[in-house]
């Protein structure tokens, strides 16, 4: 099985996915007030999001990065990111959003002036619309730091892993080759100096977007200089990758480590390690902390130490026709701009779990978890659970029926839409705002 960030296909068994792939799952009960894609196992795997988790109890900083190629329109699908954002940025974290302009133009075949109009009219105003606050939305094309550590990062990814990872052959274009580089460069730019400093960063994604996440992942790790790892017998182990400064290095941690603690330290130079002694499994981060402020102070010229991205994947919504949502298929998608009463006679066609005629739905129930006019409402429209429980046990027990359902769910996606519409009549005013400097 393969991920493959720029086709259509669609997961049928996240389950399955998450294991293959070293996913891990996703539970959000430690969190304050999780959102309804957190409680209905919509966000269903996660990657390193300790450190977020850590980050928000103990109210520290942490830096909150998303993207979206511009091509084609917004689907409710798209939402899921932004709705995701909106409670990280809650939380306190800060948001940086990317648009891909790179990446359209070098998969898409858009060109940079089209995805800027597509952006610019679409996008950015949809993004305000969905409650986006204080952030900044960025081009690809326009930062700087960006294009930078794509560049410089690419020093230690070679041909063979990006071949692994993505399945490109001989004829696929450089600019395609360079795309999930430019991606790399958006994810931990947000770390640098001038932006957040090394702080931990959190990247909801839908789960085609792996395959970018452990491309970022491996290579903030290949530039670590340390690494702190749990040994055998239960103490933590702190090694110098390196063979360069490997006594300063190791100096230092004692020092560092030291003055927070841990003072049951034994070094060993010609490992290249000082354990620490007495320590627990979850002192590892805390003691990681402290590493990345040391490798930081070492970083000369370009800063290549990083927190490990942390990331949440979504499952992608059904197609209107039980496929795949997809903006270059309009009758499977409703877009944040669909009109009233296009979404009317979509919801209409639209593919449900219920029977094959009314006596045997009545009789025997329709199936909730297979319909799309049910997962709509688990995914967007009932915010609370009481109710979204009752259709599901109603639909169960065949008391409600399709028609009566697929009209509540068009009355509840009308209401919406059209709030939304004055919502972006609004927001095309602040796209300027938005959009300093790029
Ligand atoms: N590749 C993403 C997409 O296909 C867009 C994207 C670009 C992105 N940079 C990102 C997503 C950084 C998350 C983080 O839509
Ligand atoms: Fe879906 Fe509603 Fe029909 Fe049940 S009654 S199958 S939830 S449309």
């Amino acid at each position: 099985m393969k991920i493959d960030p720029w086709s259509s296909a669609q997961f049928q068994d996240y389950a399955k996915l998450r294991d293959e792939f070293g996913i891990s799952e996703f539970n959000a009960e430690k969190l304050p007030s999780p959102p309804k894609l957190f409680r209905r196992g919509v966000v269903f795997g996660q990657r390193g999001f300790e450190l977020i988790e850590d980050a928000i109890l103990n109210k520290k900083k942490f830096a909150v990065l998303s993207g979206l190629m511009p091509s084609g329109n917004m689907h409710i699908g798209h939402k899921m990111v932004i709705d995701q954002i909106n409670y990280f940025a809650e939380l306190g974290g800060v948001v940086f959003v990317a648009i891909a302009d790179i990446e359209a133009y070098a998969t898409r075949n858009i060109s940079i002036e089209k995805a800027r109009e597509i952006a610019i009219e679409q996008y950015v105003v949809n993004y305000i619309a969905l409650g986006l606050k204080q952030c900044q939305i960025y081009f690809q094309t326009k930062r700087k730091e960006v294009k930078d550590l794509a560049w410089f990062l690419a020093k230690k990814i070679n041909w063979s892993e990006m071949k692994a990872i993505y399945g490109f052959d001989n004829s696929t274009s450089m600019a395609h080759v360079h795309s999930p580089l430019i991606q790399v460069g958006d994810i931990l730019h947000v770390q640098l100096a001038k932006f957040c400093s090394p702080c931990p960063t959190i990247v909801p994604v839908g789960v085609d977007q792996d395959p970018h996440i452990r491309l970022t992942r491996g290579v903030v790790n290949s530039f670590r200089l340390y690494n702190a790892t749990l040994t055998k017998d239960n103490k933590i182990g702190v090694f110098v990758k390196g063979d360069e400064n490997v006594s300063e290095l190791l100096n230092l941690a004692e020092k560092k480590l030291k003055e927070i603690g841990f003072n049951e330290l034994e070094k060993i130079p010609s490992y290249k390690a000082l354990y620490v002694l007495k320590a627990k499994t979850e002192d590892i981060q805390k003691i990681d902390e402290q590493l990345i402020e040391i490798e930081f102070q070492f970083n000369k010229g370009m800063q290549t130490t990083f927190y490990q991205p942390s990331s949440t994947y979504h499952r992608f919504m059904t197609g209107l026709a039980g496929d795949k949502m997809s903006s270059s298929k309009p009758e499977s998608s409703i877009f944040l701009t669909d009109l009233p009463f296009e979404v009317k006679e979509k919801i209409k066609k639209c593919k449900t779990g219920g029977a094959i005629s009314l006596e045997e739905q009545r009789k025997y129930g329709g199936k909730p978890e297979e319909c799309v006019v049910y997962e709509i409402f688990l995914y967007h429209l009932i915010e609370k659970d009481e109710e979204l429980n009752e259709i599901f046990v109603r639909c169960k027990r065949g008391e409600l029926l399709c028609g009566e359902c697929k009209k509540y769910c068009s009355q509840l996606m009308e209401k919406w839409l059209k709030e939304f519409k004055e919502k972006r009549e609004a927001a095309k005013e602040k796209v300027k705002e938005y959009l300093r400097g790029d």
